[in-house]
């Protein structure tokens, strides 16, 4: 069964922010959008660049190497050159504090 894990304090991470985190060897992002949390795979589906180093826009993240576009809340390939989803990863708030379902 996955637990829930402790990674940040909530208000570390305020709205239209990201955290790049490393939670038991997998690089997760963690955005806030709007004040709902939400948590991504780090690694871009192309060629594995680091997502957490590109620019959120609207409701994407724009990886730093080539430019492809993903869903922040979903995951969801926007634009080539990647054709593949990236995983989300569970996360919620709990007394504060941000935590990832692993
Ligand atoms: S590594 Fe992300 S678009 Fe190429």
């Amino acid at each position: 069964m996955k637990e829930w894990m402790d990674v940040l304090p909530e208000v570390a991470c305020p709205p239209g922010t990201l955290k790049p985190l490393i939670v038991d060897g997998l690089e997760v992002l963690i955005v806030n959008l709007g004040g709902v949390f939400y948590g991504l795979e780090d690694c871009c589906s192309h060629d594995g660049d680091h997502l957490s180093d590109g620019d959120m826009e609207g409701g994407a993240i724009i990886c730093p190497r080539h430019g492809a576009r993903f869903d922040l809340k979903t995951g969801a390939v926007l634009s080539p050159p990647a054709y593949e989803d990236i995983n989300v990863v569970p996360v919620r708030v709990s007394h504060g504090m941000i935590q990832v379902q692993h």
